[in-house]
Protein backbone atom coordinates (compact mmCIF):
# COMPACT_ATOMS: atom_id res chain seq x y z
CA UNK A 1 0.00 0.00 0.00
CA UNK A 2 1.70 3.61 -0.54
CA UNK A 3 2.44 5.88 1.72
CA UNK A 4 -0.32 7.89 0.33
CA UNK A 5 -2.75 5.77 0.78
CA UNK A 6 -2.22 4.89 4.11
CA UNK A 7 -2.01 8.75 5.87
CA UNK A 8 -5.47 9.88 6.23
CA UNK A 9 -3.72 12.23 8.64
CA UNK A 10 -5.84 15.38 8.55
CA UNK A 11 -8.16 13.89 11.67
CA UNK A 12 -5.67 12.19 13.32
CA UNK A 13 -3.88 15.44 13.76
CA UNK A 14 -6.79 16.43 16.02
CA UNK A 15 -5.89 15.21 18.13
CA UNK A 16 -6.28 15.97 22.01
CA UNK A 17 -5.64 19.49 22.07
CA UNK A 18 -8.41 20.49 20.46
CA UNK A 19 -10.13 18.41 23.15
CA UNK A 20 -8.78 19.80 25.70
CA UNK A 21 -10.30 23.60 24.32
CA UNK A 22 -13.45 21.91 24.18
CA UNK A 23 -13.39 20.66 27.88
CA UNK A 24 -12.06 24.06 28.72
CA UNK A 25 -15.07 25.81 26.80
CA UNK A 26 -17.47 24.12 29.13
CA UNK A 27 -19.56 23.80 25.88
CA UNK A 28 -19.87 19.93 25.09
CA UNK A 29 -22.58 18.78 27.70
CA UNK A 30 -25.42 17.16 26.05
CA UNK A 31 -24.28 18.14 22.32
CA UNK A 32 -23.31 14.76 21.13
CA UNK A 33 -26.92 13.97 21.34
CA UNK A 34 -26.47 11.41 24.28
CA UNK A 35 -28.57 10.97 27.18
CA UNK A 36 -27.34 12.57 30.58
CA UNK A 37 -25.40 9.53 31.48
CA UNK A 38 -22.84 7.89 28.79
CA UNK A 39 -23.20 3.86 29.50
CA UNK A 40 -20.01 2.08 29.18
CA UNK A 41 -19.38 -1.22 28.55
CA UNK A 42 -16.17 -3.17 29.28
CA UNK A 43 -14.89 -6.31 27.17
CA UNK A 44 -11.95 -7.73 28.44
CA UNK A 45 -11.78 -7.35 32.76
CA UNK A 46 -8.04 -8.01 33.25
CA UNK A 47 -5.95 -6.23 34.88
CA UNK A 48 -5.73 -3.08 32.15
CA UNK A 49 -9.49 -3.70 31.76
CA UNK A 50 -10.63 -2.92 35.39
CA UNK A 51 -8.06 0.07 35.70
CA UNK A 52 -9.60 1.22 32.61
CA UNK A 53 -13.16 0.93 33.64
CA UNK A 54 -11.75 2.58 36.82
CA UNK A 55 -10.28 5.65 34.74
CA UNK A 56 -13.34 6.02 32.71
CA UNK A 57 -15.51 6.59 35.99
CA UNK A 58 -12.35 9.03 37.32
CA UNK A 59 -12.83 10.68 34.54
CA UNK A 60 -16.42 12.44 33.67
CA UNK A 61 -19.46 13.10 35.14
CA UNK A 62 -22.41 10.99 34.26
CA UNK A 63 -20.84 7.77 33.42
CA UNK A 64 -21.83 4.71 34.30
CA UNK A 65 -20.12 1.25 34.16
CA UNK A 66 -23.45 -0.80 32.78
CA UNK A 67 -21.98 -3.75 31.69
CA UNK A 68 -18.75 -6.42 31.42
CA UNK A 69 -17.65 -9.36 29.89
CA UNK A 70 -14.92 -12.03 29.78
CA UNK A 71 -13.99 -14.61 28.25
CA UNK A 72 -13.65 -16.56 31.74
CA UNK A 73 -15.79 -16.43 34.29
CA UNK A 74 -13.32 -15.95 37.10
CA UNK A 75 -11.93 -13.24 35.33
CA UNK A 76 -15.64 -11.30 34.94
CA UNK A 77 -16.07 -11.86 39.11
CA UNK A 78 -12.58 -10.85 39.98
CA UNK A 79 -12.63 -8.05 38.37
CA UNK A 80 -16.66 -7.23 39.49
CA UNK A 81 -15.44 -7.88 43.10
CA UNK A 82 -12.67 -5.12 42.55
CA UNK A 83 -14.97 -2.72 41.10
CA UNK A 84 -17.93 -3.36 43.40
CA UNK A 85 -17.91 -0.24 46.07
CA UNK A 86 -16.42 2.05 43.98
CA UNK A 87 -19.81 4.20 43.98
CA UNK A 88 -23.33 4.90 41.87
CA UNK A 89 -21.18 5.15 38.57
CA UNK A 90 -20.36 1.29 38.79
CA UNK A 91 -23.76 -0.47 37.95
CA UNK A 92 -23.31 -3.49 36.92
CA UNK A 93 -26.30 -6.24 37.73
CA UNK A 94 -25.88 -9.64 36.77
CA UNK A 95 -27.84 -9.78 34.27
CA UNK A 96 -25.27 -7.75 32.54
CA UNK A 97 -21.79 -9.72 33.46
CA UNK A 98 -21.41 -12.07 30.55
CA UNK A 99 -18.17 -14.88 29.72
CA UNK A 100 -17.42 -16.84 27.32
CA UNK A 101 -16.83 -16.62 23.22
CA UNK A 102 -19.91 -13.88 22.74
CA UNK A 103 -19.43 -12.06 25.99
CA UNK A 104 -18.63 -8.88 23.45
CA UNK A 105 -21.31 -9.50 21.71
CA UNK A 106 -23.60 -9.52 24.61
CA UNK A 107 -21.96 -6.61 26.14
CA UNK A 108 -22.12 -4.21 22.84
CA UNK A 109 -25.87 -5.61 22.47
CA UNK A 110 -26.77 -4.30 26.33
CA UNK A 111 -27.76 -0.92 25.79
CA UNK A 112 -24.17 0.66 26.39
CA UNK A 113 -23.13 3.82 23.99
CA UNK A 114 -19.50 2.92 24.57
CA UNK A 115 -17.12 0.01 24.90
CA UNK A 116 -13.99 -0.36 26.11
CA UNK A 117 -12.36 -3.47 24.60
CA UNK A 118 -9.14 -4.61 26.47
CA UNK A 119 -8.60 -7.91 25.82
CA UNK A 120 -5.60 -9.25 24.73
CA UNK A 121 -4.60 -7.63 21.12
CA UNK A 122 -5.11 -10.91 18.57
CA UNK A 123 -8.96 -10.17 19.21
CA UNK A 124 -9.23 -6.49 18.96
CA UNK A 125 -10.07 -6.03 15.34
CA UNK A 126 -13.21 -8.71 15.71
CA UNK A 127 -14.27 -6.41 18.58
CA UNK A 128 -13.75 -3.18 16.96
CA UNK A 129 -16.25 -3.87 14.28
CA UNK A 130 -18.66 -5.15 15.83
CA UNK A 131 -18.54 -2.58 17.83
CA UNK A 132 -18.47 0.04 15.43
CA UNK A 133 -21.12 -2.14 13.41
CA UNK A 134 -23.59 -1.90 16.32
CA UNK A 135 -22.67 1.73 16.76
CA UNK A 136 -20.90 2.22 19.65
CA UNK A 137 -17.94 4.40 20.75
CA UNK A 138 -14.82 3.13 21.81
CA UNK A 139 -11.83 3.33 23.96
CA UNK A 140 -9.66 0.67 22.56
CA UNK A 141 -6.15 -0.39 24.05
CA UNK A 142 -3.09 -1.12 22.00
CA UNK A 143 -1.56 -2.52 20.59
CA UNK A 144 -4.79 -2.91 17.97
CA UNK A 145 -3.68 -6.15 16.15
CA UNK A 146 -1.31 -8.57 15.67
CA UNK A 147 -0.75 -9.19 11.39
CA UNK A 148 -1.61 -6.97 8.31
CA UNK A 149 -4.63 -8.36 8.35
CA UNK A 150 -6.19 -7.22 11.21
CA UNK A 151 -4.35 -3.51 10.84
CA UNK A 152 -6.86 -3.75 7.58
CA UNK A 153 -9.51 -4.38 9.31
CA UNK A 154 -8.64 -1.55 12.31
CA UNK A 155 -8.52 0.61 9.39
CA UNK A 156 -11.49 0.02 7.83
CA UNK A 157 -13.50 -0.30 10.99
CA UNK A 158 -11.62 3.58 11.67
CA UNK A 159 -13.30 5.20 8.87
CA UNK A 160 -16.68 3.79 9.12
CA UNK A 161 -16.61 5.10 12.50
CA UNK A 162 -15.65 8.32 11.07
CA UNK A 163 -18.52 8.41 8.68
CA UNK A 164 -21.07 7.02 11.70
CA UNK A 165 -19.38 9.74 13.74
CA UNK A 166 -18.26 7.40 16.24
CA UNK A 167 -15.41 8.51 18.84
CA UNK A 168 -12.20 5.91 19.27
CA UNK A 169 -9.31 6.96 21.36
CA UNK A 170 -6.74 4.38 21.74
CA UNK A 171 -4.72 3.29 25.00
CA UNK A 172 -1.18 4.85 23.96
CA UNK A 173 -2.13 7.11 26.41
CA UNK A 174 1.59 9.62 26.43
CA UNK A 175 -0.82 11.17 23.07
CA UNK A 176 -2.89 12.14 25.97
CA UNK A 177 -0.40 13.25 28.89
CA UNK A 178 0.11 16.99 29.03
CA UNK A 179 4.31 17.14 29.12
CA UNK A 180 4.83 14.82 25.77
CA UNK A 181 1.97 16.87 24.00
CA UNK A 182 3.62 20.51 24.95
CA UNK A 183 7.00 19.04 24.14
CA UNK A 184 6.06 17.55 20.81
CA UNK A 185 4.30 20.64 19.79
CA UNK A 186 7.43 22.20 20.00
CA UNK A 187 9.39 19.74 18.63
CA UNK A 188 6.53 19.98 15.71
CA UNK A 189 7.19 23.70 15.76
CA UNK A 190 10.86 23.67 15.07
CA UNK A 191 12.23 23.78 18.52
CA UNK A 192 14.55 21.09 17.89
CA UNK A 193 14.90 22.13 14.26
CA UNK A 194 15.03 19.30 11.84
CA UNK A 195 14.67 15.78 13.34
CA UNK A 196 18.01 13.97 11.88
CA UNK A 197 17.80 10.88 13.95
CA UNK A 198 15.77 9.29 17.23
CA UNK A 199 16.27 6.06 19.77
CA UNK A 200 13.61 4.56 21.54
CA UNK A 201 13.62 2.05 24.64
CA UNK A 202 10.99 -0.40 26.04
CA UNK A 203 14.02 -2.43 28.46
CA UNK A 204 13.23 -3.67 31.27
CA UNK A 205 12.69 -7.58 33.08
CA UNK A 206 10.49 -10.45 32.65
CA UNK A 207 6.80 -10.40 33.39
CA UNK A 208 3.99 -12.28 34.82
CA UNK A 209 3.28 -16.12 34.16
CA UNK A 210 0.37 -17.84 35.03
CA UNK A 211 0.95 -21.55 35.78
CA UNK A 212 -1.00 -24.04 33.88
CA UNK A 213 -3.70 -25.68 35.14
CA UNK A 214 -4.46 -29.19 34.58
CA UNK A 215 -7.88 -28.30 33.47
CA UNK A 216 -7.25 -25.90 30.77
CA UNK A 217 -6.88 -26.89 27.46
CA UNK A 218 -4.03 -25.81 24.94
CA UNK A 219 -6.00 -22.71 23.68
CA UNK A 220 -6.98 -21.30 27.04
CA UNK A 221 -3.64 -21.78 28.51
CA UNK A 222 -2.06 -19.62 25.41
CA UNK A 223 -4.99 -17.20 25.93
CA UNK A 224 -4.31 -17.13 30.06
CA UNK A 225 -0.66 -16.56 29.20
CA UNK A 226 -0.89 -14.68 25.82
CA UNK A 227 1.97 -12.34 26.15
CA UNK A 228 3.68 -15.37 25.37
CA UNK A 229 1.93 -16.25 22.04
CA UNK A 230 2.47 -14.19 18.74
CA UNK A 231 -1.28 -15.14 17.51
CA UNK A 232 -2.77 -13.61 20.19
CA UNK A 233 -0.25 -11.25 21.77
CA UNK A 234 1.89 -10.26 19.03
CA UNK A 235 5.42 -10.23 21.40
CA UNK A 236 6.77 -7.74 23.36
CA UNK A 237 7.54 -5.65 20.52
CA UNK A 238 3.92 -4.95 19.67
CA UNK A 239 2.61 -5.66 23.05
CA UNK A 240 4.73 -3.12 24.89
CA UNK A 241 7.25 -1.42 22.87
CA UNK A 242 4.55 -0.01 20.52
CA UNK A 243 4.49 2.65 23.28
CA UNK A 244 8.00 4.14 22.24
CA UNK A 245 7.85 3.13 18.60
CA UNK A 246 4.17 5.44 18.53
CA UNK A 247 6.10 8.48 19.58
CA UNK A 248 8.75 8.33 17.24
CA UNK A 249 5.85 8.11 14.73
CA UNK A 250 4.35 11.20 16.58
CA UNK A 251 6.91 13.44 16.15
CA UNK A 252 8.29 12.03 12.89
CA UNK A 253 4.63 12.81 11.55
CA UNK A 254 4.66 9.33 9.65
CA UNK A 255 5.16 5.51 9.92
CA UNK A 256 8.50 3.87 9.19
CA UNK A 257 9.62 2.76 5.63
CA UNK A 258 11.60 0.04 6.12
CA UNK A 259 13.60 -1.38 8.79
CA UNK A 260 15.82 -4.04 9.77
CA UNK A 261 16.49 -5.82 13.47
CA UNK A 262 18.00 -8.45 15.56
CA UNK A 263 16.94 -9.96 18.26
CA UNK A 264 16.33 -13.59 20.21
CA UNK A 265 15.56 -15.39 23.22
CA UNK A 266 18.16 -16.06 25.59
CA UNK A 267 17.15 -15.87 29.15
CA UNK A 268 13.51 -16.55 28.96
CA UNK A 269 13.46 -19.78 27.42
CA UNK A 270 11.76 -22.24 29.85
CA UNK A 271 9.15 -24.18 27.56
CA UNK A 272 6.13 -22.09 29.59
CA UNK A 273 7.04 -18.76 27.77
CA UNK A 274 5.79 -19.78 24.49
CA UNK A 275 7.87 -18.90 21.71
CA UNK A 276 8.38 -14.99 21.76
CA UNK A 277 11.68 -13.57 21.60
CA UNK A 278 13.33 -11.85 24.94
CA UNK A 279 14.87 -8.91 22.79
CA UNK A 280 14.65 -6.98 20.04
CA UNK A 281 16.67 -4.20 18.22
CA UNK A 282 15.87 -2.59 15.11
CA UNK A 283 16.71 0.19 13.03
CA UNK A 284 13.76 2.16 11.23
CA UNK A 285 14.39 4.35 8.23
CA UNK A 286 11.99 7.14 8.42
CA UNK A 287 10.64 9.43 5.12
CA UNK A 288 14.13 11.78 4.30
CA UNK A 289 15.85 9.23 5.39
CA UNK A 290 16.01 9.88 9.04
CA UNK A 291 17.19 6.48 11.19
CA UNK A 292 14.94 5.73 14.26
CA UNK A 293 16.96 3.05 16.62
CA UNK A 294 14.95 1.02 19.41
CA UNK A 295 15.49 -1.51 21.17
CA UNK A 296 13.39 -3.56 24.12
CA UNK A 297 13.71 -6.29 26.24
CA UNK A 298 12.13 -8.50 28.75
CA UNK A 299 15.31 -10.03 30.64
CA UNK A 300 15.41 -10.59 34.43
CA UNK A 301 18.39 -9.11 35.99
CA UNK A 302 19.75 -6.42 32.90
CA UNK A 303 19.23 -2.73 33.32
CA UNK A 304 15.87 -1.09 32.15
CA UNK A 305 15.37 2.20 30.43
CA UNK A 306 11.96 3.06 29.05
CA UNK A 307 12.37 6.41 26.85
CA UNK A 308 12.66 8.31 23.87
CA UNK A 309 15.31 10.99 22.28
CA UNK A 310 14.91 12.86 19.33
CA UNK A 311 17.78 14.37 17.88
CA UNK A 312 17.38 17.58 15.49
CA UNK A 313 19.30 19.81 14.02
CA UNK A 314 19.16 22.74 16.84
CA UNK A 315 18.87 20.48 19.66
CA UNK A 316 17.68 17.13 21.02
CA UNK A 317 14.52 16.34 22.94
CA UNK A 318 13.65 13.23 25.48
CA UNK A 319 9.83 13.89 23.98
CA UNK A 320 8.62 14.15 27.22
CA UNK A 321 9.66 17.20 29.14
CA UNK A 322 12.38 18.51 28.31
CA UNK A 323 14.63 20.48 25.24
CA UNK A 324 17.93 20.94 24.67
CA UNK A 325 19.71 23.02 22.04
CA UNK A 326 19.36 26.87 20.89
CA UNK A 327 15.72 26.57 22.53
CA UNK A 328 15.84 25.09 25.97
CA UNK A 329 12.57 24.01 27.69
CA UNK A 330 11.62 22.09 30.73
CA UNK A 331 7.65 21.08 31.15
CA UNK A 332 6.44 22.91 34.00
CA UNK A 333 2.50 22.88 33.15
CA UNK A 334 0.27 19.79 34.95
CA UNK A 335 0.89 15.95 35.66
CA UNK A 336 -2.69 14.71 35.67
CA UNK A 337 -2.76 11.32 35.25
CA UNK A 338 -2.55 10.57 31.55
CA UNK A 339 -5.11 7.07 31.82
CA UNK A 340 -8.11 9.03 33.11
CA UNK A 341 -6.99 11.99 30.64
CA UNK A 342 -7.24 10.05 27.61
CA UNK A 343 -11.04 9.13 28.74
CA UNK A 344 -11.69 12.54 29.81
CA UNK A 345 -10.29 13.70 26.06
CA UNK A 346 -12.66 10.53 24.39
CA UNK A 347 -16.08 11.42 26.60
CA UNK A 348 -15.77 15.22 25.72
CA UNK A 349 -15.35 14.50 22.38
CA UNK A 350 -18.26 12.42 22.57
CA UNK A 351 -20.57 15.13 24.00
CA UNK A 352 -19.53 17.56 21.92
CA UNK A 353 -20.14 15.72 18.54
CA UNK A 354 -16.91 16.18 17.51
CA UNK A 355 -15.49 12.60 17.91
CA UNK A 356 -11.88 12.15 18.55
CA UNK A 357 -10.75 8.84 16.18
CA UNK A 358 -7.30 7.86 16.52
CA UNK A 359 -8.14 4.34 14.93
CA UNK A 360 -5.85 5.05 11.92
CA UNK A 361 -2.94 6.75 14.16
CA UNK A 362 -2.98 3.52 16.42
CA UNK A 363 -3.18 0.45 13.26
CA UNK A 364 -0.09 2.37 11.58
CA UNK A 365 2.37 2.60 15.15
CA UNK A 366 0.75 -1.15 15.45
CA UNK A 367 2.01 -2.23 12.02
CA UNK A 368 5.32 -0.13 12.39
CA UNK A 369 6.00 -2.61 15.62
CA UNK A 370 5.00 -5.89 13.41
CA UNK A 371 6.92 -4.35 10.96
CA UNK A 372 10.11 -4.88 13.50
CA UNK A 373 8.84 -7.94 14.65
CA UNK A 374 8.89 -9.41 10.66
CA UNK A 375 12.21 -8.23 10.21
CA UNK A 376 14.02 -9.23 13.41
CA UNK A 377 11.88 -12.67 13.37
CA UNK A 378 13.33 -13.87 9.95
CA UNK A 379 16.70 -11.65 9.32
CA UNK A 380 15.57 -9.54 6.24
CA UNK A 381 14.48 -5.89 5.52
CA UNK A 382 11.05 -5.27 5.69
CA UNK A 383 9.63 -2.56 3.91
CA UNK A 384 6.09 -0.55 4.72
CA UNK A 385 4.64 -2.30 1.70
CA UNK A 386 5.96 -5.82 2.05
CA UNK A 387 4.63 -5.54 5.93
CA UNK A 388 0.99 -4.27 4.61
CA UNK A 389 0.94 -6.83 2.08
CA UNK A 390 2.38 -9.66 4.00
CA UNK A 391 -0.25 -12.70 3.85
CA UNK A 392 1.05 -14.18 7.25
CA UNK A 393 -2.37 -14.20 9.46
CA UNK A 394 -1.53 -14.97 13.13
CA UNK A 395 -5.24 -14.59 14.28
CA UNK A 396 -7.24 -17.56 13.82
CA UNK A 397 -10.67 -16.99 11.86
CA UNK A 398 -12.38 -18.62 14.99
CA UNK A 399 -11.37 -19.47 18.20
CA UNK A 400 -12.52 -22.12 20.39
CA UNK A 401 -11.05 -24.07 23.34
CA UNK A 402 -9.01 -27.13 22.47
CA UNK A 403 -5.37 -27.97 21.12
CA UNK A 404 -3.30 -26.01 19.69
CA UNK A 405 0.43 -26.81 19.16
CA UNK A 406 2.85 -23.87 19.85
CA UNK A 407 3.92 -21.88 16.92
CA UNK A 408 8.02 -22.88 16.40
CA UNK A 409 10.70 -19.93 17.89
CA UNK A 410 11.22 -18.17 15.16
CA UNK A 411 15.13 -18.23 13.19
CA UNK A 412 16.51 -15.03 11.81
CA UNK A 413 17.64 -16.48 8.72
CA UNK A 414 15.54 -19.75 8.41
CA UNK A 415 12.06 -18.24 9.25
CA UNK A 416 10.35 -16.86 6.14
CA UNK A 417 8.63 -13.56 5.44
CA UNK A 418 5.11 -14.65 4.28
N1 LIG B 1 -1.86 1.38 27.84
C1 LIG B 1 -1.12 0.71 28.70
O1 LIG B 1 -0.23 1.26 29.34
C2 LIG B 1 -1.40 -0.76 28.91
C3 LIG B 1 -0.94 -1.39 30.08
C4 LIG B 1 -1.22 -2.75 30.23
C5 LIG B 1 -1.89 -3.45 29.26
N2 LIG B 1 -2.31 -2.80 28.12
C6 LIG B 1 -3.01 -3.53 27.06
O2 LIG B 1 -4.29 -3.90 27.53
C7 LIG B 1 -4.67 -5.15 26.95
C8 LIG B 1 -5.01 -6.13 28.09
O3 LIG B 1 -3.87 -6.31 28.88
P1 LIG B 1 -3.98 -6.81 30.41
O4 LIG B 1 -2.67 -6.50 31.05
O5 LIG B 1 -5.21 -6.30 31.04
O6 LIG B 1 -4.10 -8.39 30.21
P2 LIG B 1 -4.94 -9.42 31.12
O7 LIG B 1 -4.53 -10.78 30.73
O8 LIG B 1 -4.84 -9.01 32.54
O9 LIG B 1 -6.44 -9.14 30.65
C9 LIG B 1 -6.94 -9.52 29.41
C10 LIG B 1 -8.34 -10.08 29.64
O10 LIG B 1 -8.99 -10.34 28.40
C11 LIG B 1 -9.74 -11.54 28.54
N3 LIG B 1 -9.98 -12.13 27.23
C12 LIG B 1 -9.11 -12.81 26.44
N4 LIG B 1 -9.71 -13.12 25.27
C13 LIG B 1 -10.97 -12.66 25.35
C14 LIG B 1 -12.08 -12.69 24.45
N5 LIG B 1 -11.99 -13.28 23.25
N6 LIG B 1 -13.24 -12.12 24.84
C15 LIG B 1 -13.34 -11.53 26.07
N7 LIG B 1 -12.32 -11.48 26.95
C16 LIG B 1 -11.15 -12.01 26.59
C17 LIG B 1 -8.85 -12.40 29.43
O11 LIG B 1 -9.58 -13.44 30.05
C18 LIG B 1 -8.31 -11.40 30.43
O12 LIG B 1 -9.13 -11.28 31.56
C19 LIG B 1 -3.51 -5.57 26.07
O13 LIG B 1 -3.71 -5.18 24.75
C20 LIG B 1 -2.33 -4.81 26.65
O14 LIG B 1 -1.32 -4.57 25.70
C21 LIG B 1 -2.08 -1.48 27.95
Amino acid sequence: MSNDAFSRRDFLRTGATATAALVASGNYAHAGGYADKLKVGLVGCGGRGTDAARNCMDSSENVEIHAMGDLFQDVLNGSRGNLKGIGTKYNVSDDRAFFGWDAYKKVIASGVDMVILATPPGFRPIHLKAAVDAGKNVFMEKPVAVDAAGIKSVIESAMRAKEKGLAIVAGTQRRHQGDYLETMKRIHDGAIGDIVAAQVWWNQGGLWLKNRQPSWSDVENQIRNWIYYSWVGGDHIVEQHIHNIDVANWAMRAHPLKCTGIGGRQSRTGAGYGHVFDHFACEFEYPGGVIVTSQCKQQDGTHSKVAERIVGTKGVSNAQSSIKGDNNFRYDGNHKNAYVQEHTDLIASIRAGKPLNEGVQVAESTMSAIMGRMACYTGQEITWEMAMGSTEVLMPQTVEFGTMAVAPIAVPGLTKFA
